[in-house]
């Protein structure tokens, strides 16, 4: 059964290490994340975009397809199933859905309206036993081919976001989804350790998890961060190893274009990318 991430965050907070956020796009995504928090006894958290919600067939889709693993791969270890950066309606639809956690990503209104809606969502997600995540100070990246540097979020803001009784808070501190660029700065472990001064307990969530040195990785852990949110990571070693197979001219080798075929190196390659950043982030044998 699904479960809230409150209480593995909370662990994970008082404990030191990190639960991972995988993104998942499809089955195979999905299959790959949850066999390998099953076999290294981790709990773990899915994560789906609008943009994957939408690929996906929908929510509804979504719930079916990870409850039906949950109970047909005998998966014991806590599973959350998460909205990434989720805007106001689509927290709605996941919640109506069946996901087990939201992100509410207000980050873009101005601090008033972001603290409203996140208050109305907390009182929903509490009553359905949910975990919600919200964010504050947007996390930059590539959007119509230019990087946006990370922002510093304001420490006193994130005092009052989290003050609403959220489960769990990403805050920027320089932080950037996708690839970093050569002159990136790194991360402001000072803004992270003034945020962590003024909101105590609260789990703080690192977005932009690929390309972070594992010691900035492990830094952050020790300024309060137990949930790492990883999504390019996982797509550009699933695109390399089914490179290599179709280089390799193995999908024109016997019945080496069977789908099951075909994407078995890439299955297996988001298998050990998922071990590998349960063991940074030390999450092995917590569930
Ligand atoms: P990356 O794609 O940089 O790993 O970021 C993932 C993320 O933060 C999802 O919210």
């Amino acid at each position: 059964m699904l479960v809230s991430a409150k209480e593995m965050l909370e662990k994970a907070k008082a404990g030191h290490y990190a639960v991972g956020q995988f993104n998942i796009n499809n089955l195979e995504w999905t299959k790959a994340i949850l066999q390998t928090a099953q076999e290294n006894n981790s709990p773990v958290i899915l994560g789906v975009s609008e943009g994957a919600g939408k690929y996906m067939a929908g929510y509804k889709t979504i719930v079916g397809m990870v409850n039906g693993m949950l109970e047909e791969m005998n998966i014991t270890v806590p599973v959350a199933l998460h909205l990434d950066h989720g805007s106001y309606e689509a927290c709605y639809k996941c919640i109506e859905a069946g996901f087990s956690s939201v992100m509410f990503d207000g980050s873009h209104y101005p601090i008033e309206e972001n603290v409203a809606k996140t208050k109305e969502l907390v009182k929903v997600c509490n009553e359905k036993g949910m975990s919600l995540e919200a964010e504050v100070g947007s996390i930059g990246g590539e959007e119509d081919g230019v990087i946006g540097m990370g922002e510093c979020a304001d420490p006193q803001e994130c005092k009052a976001i989290a003050d609403l009784g959220v489960s769990m808070l990403a805050a920027g501190i320089g932080n950037i989804h996708g690839k970093y660029p050569e002159n990136w700065a790194g991360l402001s472990f000072e803004t992270l350790d003034a945020i962590q001064q003024l909101t105590g307990d609260m789990p703080l969530v690192l977005h932009g998890g690929t390309g972070i040195p594992d010691d900035m990785i492990k830094k952050a852990i020790s300024l309060g961060v137990a949930k790492i949110n990883v999504n390019t990571e996982c797509q550009l070693v699933f695109a390399e190893a089914t490179r290599k197979y179709i280089e390799e001219g193995k999908d024109l080798q016997g019945k080496g274009f069977d789908p099951r075929k075909l994407l078995a190196p890439g299955f297996e390659a988001i298998k050990a990318k998922v071990k590998e950043k349960m063991e940074i982030f030390g999450s092995i044998d917590k569930a």
